[in-house]
């Protein structure tokens, strides 16, 4: 099979799809694969890595998308890549379809095949091909906090861990998800005083046996968070309600509680946003300030570290790329359920149900087309 790996346009896209590793293993099995030239530049993968291992670099993005039978994206295809979409055409990468009716009109007219990454599903529920940028994201989030508390920053002035004979901070983690997990992990390792809500017990249950002393697991409540939100200098919204918009667990008059300098991270943003003063923001401009508090609501974390996003991705994409290519998209899907859970338009019919009820459109069974 020709696979194709674009170069990305979306504004502030510096990841890539595949990593000169994942052509390697692809050209092995027999494929032909073609870069955009300075597709990985953006994530330090120059075009001689790509070419030592095998791949076939070209110049136009349109050249790629005209030859190439499956394409590997990390973006939704944008307007101006929207006529390149071919019949046919598989095309892998993440789409968040019911967040736009254009794009899902754009491929539904394509006749492309679209295995979205978002809703590619293990039987346990889990979601395998966004739990890595979960887990960037909720390191990140640390990282990012503990930036804005310091005082250039117009943060409190304070170093997460303290020193010997000064107090840490104290970090305060709504949602015990893959980011929360991931975020206290962090905020613990550097020495602060972490406290992660969660509604599930079960939940709470796991993280007590896995997470170091200065971690204290609470169960979530209007109370408890109310509680600790005037004592945490640093606040990370972690929550999520699959299929709907966070709940809203710090409304604009808790933040009277908070101490004038403290930082809230909501990284929940792209779901809505679980602090209510939350709107989602850019790596150039991160943060803005309400009632004295700092908030820091970037809604494409893993761009802002594309290295690490990028191997973390493909690290979970390329085996299930290579199914898709080996076996062709339709027994590829037949043969692993979790694939299948990834089709979410075949050659113009919409087969996913919350894509089809998002715009009122039919929905066709999946089974009836692979
Ligand atoms: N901003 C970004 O760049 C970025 C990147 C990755 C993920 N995210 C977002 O981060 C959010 C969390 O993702 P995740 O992968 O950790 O999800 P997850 O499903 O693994 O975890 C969510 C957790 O929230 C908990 N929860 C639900 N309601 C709660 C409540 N009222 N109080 C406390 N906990 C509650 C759930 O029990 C669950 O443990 C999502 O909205 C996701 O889209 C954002």
């Amino acid at each position: 099979m020709i696979i194709g790996v674009p170069r990305e346009i979306k504004q502030d896209e510096n990841r890539v799809a595949l990593v000169p590793s994942g052509v390697e293993a692809l050209v092995a099995d027999g494929h032909t694969v073609l870069v955009q030239r300075q597709a990985g530049a953006g994530s330090g993968f120059a075009e001689d890595t790509y070419v030592a291992a095998g791949a076939t670099v070209v110049a136009e993005a349109a050249a790629v998308w005209e030859q190439a039978e499956m394409i590997m994206k990390v973006k939704e295809p944008i307007e101006p890549e929207w006529p390149m979409m071919c019949a046919g055409q598989v095309i892998f990468t993440y789409f968040h379809f019911a967040a736009s009716e254009a794009l899902t009109r754009a491929v539904v007219d394509s006749g492309a095949v679209a295995v979205a990454y978002e809703t590619v599903q293990l039987p346990s529920g889990e979601l395998p091909l966004l739990t890595p940028m979960s887990e960037v994201a909720g390191r990140m989030a640390v990282q990012e906090g503990a930036k804005y508390l310091e005082a250039v920053s117009g943060g409190l002035g304070v170093l997460l861990g303290g020193v010997p004979g000064v107090m840490p901070a104290n970090v305060l983690i709504l949602g015990g998800g893959v980011v929360g997990t991931n975020a206290a992990k962090m905020a613990a390792g550097l020495g602060a005083n972490v406290t992660l809500l969660d509604l599930s017990l079960d939940r709470l249950r796991y993280l007590s046996d896995v997470m170091p002393a200065n971690v204290t697991l609470l169960h979530s409540n209007r109370h408890t968070i109310l509680e600790e939100l005037a004592r945490a200098q640093l606040v990370i919204g972690a929550v999520l309600l699959p299929g709907a918009k966070a709940p809203k667990l710090v409304r604009r008059e808790d933040l009277a509680v908070m101490t004038e300098g403290s930082v809230i991270v909501d990284v929940a943003v792209d779901q809505g946003g679980c602090v209510e003063t939350a709107r989602p923001t850019t790596h150039e401009a991160p943060t803005y300030v309400v009632d004295g508090v700092i908030h820091y609501a970037v809604a494409n974390m893993p761009s802002g570290v594309p290295r690490t996003s990028t191997l973390a991705l493909t690290n979970a994409t390329c085996p299930y790329a290579r199914r898709l290519a080996g076996r062709g998209w339709r027994t590829a899907c037949r043969e692993d359920s979790a694939l299948f859970q990834g089709l979410n338009i075949i050659e113009g019919a919409v087969v996913y149900p919350g894509v089809a009820e998002a715009f009122s459109m039919e929905l066709v069974d999946p089974n009836e087309l692979v």
